[in-house]
């Protein structure tokens, strides 16, 4: 696949703190490929580089085989972003901030009317074209962004954690609209911490995490990859005993098994070989633990996440009751 976006060991240093280590990874002309990693990993220090708004300590940046480390500004006509927090005008119209936009990358007043219309239909914001965006909600906010974002047809577009913070019917709307765009012939360049986004949007993606890229690859590798393993799900009422004690003494009785916390109530076993359940069910039971089902599940990409990574999927959560 033709590579458009090129990058080779890419670094930021913010004083003492590295917070991009020398990453390298390619962009194919066509795919949405995403960053995948928790709150400080440095996803967005990544797109800041990657657009021009953060200095590079080091490494090279390459679009369609031409070096634009130096000059990432010439480069900008060539993509659309849109950053965690929007960079709109409160005070301006939805149609407004369209038309502004558009005026900044010189397109003509008839033509721009014309396009912002046209994006507030397709964003289905026509109706609150005429109100200012202060009064929208945030996923109104967010889509007018991405509008926004689009008004001079880029060629790639960057988007730094597209549905965080917004409500479930936009966050799908949002994923929808991202997805018509790829299959329209966009190249998208996304960031997440939602690992189901990155398994329902992606082709390709790069597990990110201190500043580093863990494993990348194909999204369908990764789920082929751990679908080889066996994983059981035990659902209990509540644990008695400390969640770290008693995984520690999980991985004692069971060292053949891969233990880990899915959430409050479930343990999640995985192994390479098929497991028996009966056994850690009756040792489950015997530390006072009552199990209500214990079940055989289909791996997702969470499953190849937390087996890479070795990130438990608490700290991922956790992001999520942050936002
Ligand atoms: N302007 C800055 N000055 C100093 N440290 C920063 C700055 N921006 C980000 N960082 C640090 O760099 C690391 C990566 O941050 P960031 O790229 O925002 O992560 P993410 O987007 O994955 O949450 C974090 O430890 C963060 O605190
Ligand atoms: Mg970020």
């Amino acid at each position: 696949m033709e590579s458009i976006i090129e990058v080779k060991n890419l670094t930021k240093k913010y004083e003492s703190l590295t917070a991009v280590d020398s990453i390298s990874f390619s962009i194919s002309k066509g795919e949405i490929f995403g960053f995948l990693g928790p709150n400080a990993a440095g996803k967005t220090t990544t797109i800041n580089m990657l657009i021009g708004m953060a200095k590079i300590t080091d490494g090279k940046i390459f679009y369609k085989n031409n070096d634009i480390t130096n000059k990432i500004k010439k480069f900008q006509g060539c993509i659309g972003v849109v950053p965690d927090e929007s960079n709109l005008y409160e005070e301006l119209t939805g149609f407004e901030n369209l038309c502004f936009c558009a005026s900044l990358y010189g397109i003509k007043r008839s033509k721009r009317e014309a396009k912002a219309k046209q994006f507030l239909e397709i964003f289905q914001l026509s109706d609150a074209a005429d109100k200012r965006f202060k009064s929208y909600s945030k996923g109104m906010k967010r889509k007018l962004t991405i509008a926004a974002s689009l008004v001079h047809d880029p060629e790639i577009l960057f988007l730094d954690e597209p549905t965080t913070g917004i409500d479930v019917a936009s966050s799908r709307q949002i994923r929808s609209l991202i997805k018509n765009l790829n299959e329209d012939g966009m190249t998208v360049f996304l960031t997440t911490h939602y690992i189901e986004e990155a398994e329902r949007l992606c082709e390709r993606i790069a597990f990110i995490n201190k500043g580093r890229i863990i494993k990348i690859g194909k999204v369908q590798n990764f789920i082929e990859d751990i679908s080889q393993s066996n994983i059981i799900e035990v659902l209990f009422e509540s644990t008695p005993i400390d969640k770290n004690v008693l995984l520690e003494k999980l991985k004692q009785s069971f060292p053949e098994l891969e233990c880990s916390f899915k959430n409050e109530n479930t343990i999640k076993l995985i192994s390479t070989s098929k497991i028996d359940v009966s056994p850690v069910v009756s040792f489950l039971s015997s530390n006072g633990i009552y199990i209500l089902e214990a079940k055989l599940i289909r791996p997702t990409l969470e499953d190849a996440f937390v087996k890479l990574t070795g990130i438990e999927l608490d700290v991922m959560k956790k992001e999520k009751e942050k936002k």
